[in-house]
Formats: structure tokens, C-alpha cells, sequence
């Protein structure tokens, strides 16, 4: 594996190549992160992965500083998945001058969920994706469905501005518990760690509800948050949406069932956790 730091010597390594699969990630890589490089794996060749934790997608008083970097020991496991070629930039590297221009997301895709309690996320997003898409001209470009609104504005994105790079969906990598695998759950405490599966037994309830035809979609987010609440957590939404297009089903919507999932952050102590279940019926 070789690994590059600048755009230079990535684009003379990757001269030529016209299958070539890209994992982001921002490192500390778990199984959910792995997983999605097998993904790749199945869909081109060579593998590339990025390491990068892009500043302009934290707010200020957000973990940027205390994110946990783990370079060796994620080159090893990468090493051990085949990855061809580990794009893991400086701040200097991939911006050598300010950053000026930006992408910005449609407002109804990207001010809602996330977008509205993480204003700078999507858009600090939208700008590295583009400019690491830009870097490794993939053709097919791998996100987990783990962050799901940031999957749907990444393939949005690909297709309006007619990218010519396939962004495939990979499933969530949880741990036995239930608990969605995360770089973040790092943060949690023995105690919160114990509590932490409550977020995703949370959402199964909520899908089983709707399943169940349970008659009132904002009393059932209400209860869900109440529930959460009551537990300790301080939840941002727990809202259930179209997988469509995020959007809030309409009653006829929601009655009908078909193409709904529930998506739910909170905070436990400290740490923000986010999820998400695609709701069968
Ligand atoms: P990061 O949080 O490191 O995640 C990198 C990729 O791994 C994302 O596509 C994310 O959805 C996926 N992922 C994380 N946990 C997962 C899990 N438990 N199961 C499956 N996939 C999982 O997302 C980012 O970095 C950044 O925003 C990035 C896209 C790299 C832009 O900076």
C-alpha cells in the first residue's frame, strides 16, 4: 500500500486508472469503516481510501480538536484489506490556499436532521468531497448508509453536478449490542457505554410502531424523545422520513408505509451519537 500525501504524487499514481474505488473517511477506522472497502473492493479497482479530518465540516465548539487520530494503526488495517493507495493529506496539502469557494446543499435536503443542529456539516462536506472526488476522479465512491442524510447529499450531489462517480450505499456495521459502530463512541464511559444501545432499541421500537400502524406520526417522535429523555439523554430529533428525500411523510404517506425510515441524534453526557433504521413493512 502505498501512502501519498499530495495531490501530485496521488494523481501520478493514479494516472490511468479508469475503475478506481474510493472510501473518505475522517480515520480512526473500525469494522463499519472496513466494511466499506471490502464494498469497494467488489465495485473497482484499485481501492483508494482517504484519511482527512476536514475542519470545515465541525462548528466551533465541536470535537474537531479531540477527534481521535490513530494514523499507524489505521494504515495497518488497511494494508490488511488490500487498499492500494491511502490519500491522507495535510491541512496544508489539500488546502494550500484558503478555501473560498464551497458547496453548498439545497436547503431542504441539507438545513434539516443533521443540517439544522450541525449548520457548518454538510457544507464543509459537500467542499471535501468534491475536492477529494476531484483528486482521485473515482468511478464509483463508497458512503455508509450509518450517515444517511450525508449519503443522499453526496449522491445528489454526484448526479447534479454529473460527476462521474457512482456513490454507493453500504449497511450499518453494528456491534452485538445493537450499537452502531462509531470513531466516536471512543468518548463514552463505561456507564454510557452500557447505555448507548437504548439509541437504536429506540428506533426498533419506533419501526415496529409504524409497522403496527400506530395511528400518529408526531405523537410517536414525541414519545420516542420522551423515552430517550427519560433515560438521560438529551435528544436532538428522532423523526421519520422518507428515505426518498428526507422529507416528512404526508398522512396518506405515513398510512401507505412503504419507503420510511427513522433517524434519531442525541447526546449522552458529552458525546453525540447518530442513527438510523430503513423501516420494513
Ligand atoms: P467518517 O465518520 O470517518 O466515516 C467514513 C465513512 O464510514 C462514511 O461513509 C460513514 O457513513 C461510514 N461509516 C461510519 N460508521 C459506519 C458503520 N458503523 N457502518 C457502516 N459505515 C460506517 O463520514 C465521514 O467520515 C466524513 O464526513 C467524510 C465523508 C470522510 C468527509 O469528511
Amino acid at each position: 500500500m502505498k501512502i501519498i500525501s499530495t495531490i501530485d504524487e496521488l494523481r501520478d499514481q493514479l494516472r490511468g486508472q479508469l475503475r478506481t474505488a474510493f472510501v473518505p473517511t475522517m480515520g480512526n477506522l473500525h469494522e463499519g469503516h472496513l466494511s466499506l472497502m471490502r464494498l469497494a473492493r467488489r465495485h473497482g479497482d484499485p481501492v483508494v481510501a482517504s484519511i482527512f479530518v476536514n475542519r470545515l465540516q465541525f462548528g466551533p465548539n465541536e470535537d474537531f480538536d479531540k477527534y481521535p487520530r490513530t494514523f499507524e494503526a489505521d494504515a495497518e488495517k488497511l494494508e490488511k484489506e488490500g487498499v492500494y493507495v491511502l490519500f491522507a493529506p495535510t491541512e496544508k496539502d489539500l488546502y494550500p490556499e484558503p478555501q473560498e469557494y464551497r458547496v453548498q446543499p439545497p436547503d431542504d435536503l441539507g438545513g434539516t436532521l443533521e443540517g439544522e443542529f450541525r449548520p457548518a456539516m454538510f457544507p464543509g462536506v459537500c467542499t471535501v468531497v468534491t475536492k477529494l472526488f476531484s483528486c482521485v476522479q473515482p468511478r464509483v465512491a463508497v458512503f455508509g448508509k450509518k450517515d444517511y442524510q450525508q449519503l443522499m447529499i453526496i449522491r445528489n450531489m454526484a448526479r447534479q453536478f454529473a460527476m462521474p462517480t457512482e456513490v454507493i450505499g453500504a449497511e450499518t456495521v453494528r456491534a452485538a449490542d445493537g450499537l452502531a459502530l462509531s470513531s466516536r463512541n471512543g468518548y463514552l464511559d463505561a456507564a454510557e457505554r452500557a447505555e448507548a444501545p437504548a439509541l437504536y432499541r429506540t428506533l426498533q421500537d419506533v419501526a415496529e410502531r409504524v409497522r403496527a400502524s400506530h395511528p400518529g406520526l408526531p405523537a410517536l417522535e414525541r414519545e420516542a424523545m420522551a423515552h430517550l429523555s427519560a433515560r438521560g439523554w438529551q435528544p436532538d430529533y428522532v423523526s421519520i422520513r422518507k428515505r426518498a428525500d428526507l422529507k416528512p411523510p404526508t398522512r396518506e404517506e405515513y398510512a401507505a408505509g412503504a419507503g420510511l425510515l427513522v433517524l434519531a441524534a442525541a447526546r449522552l453526557g458529552a458525546t453525540r451519537l447518530i442513527d438510523n433504521l430503513e423501516i420494513e413493512r
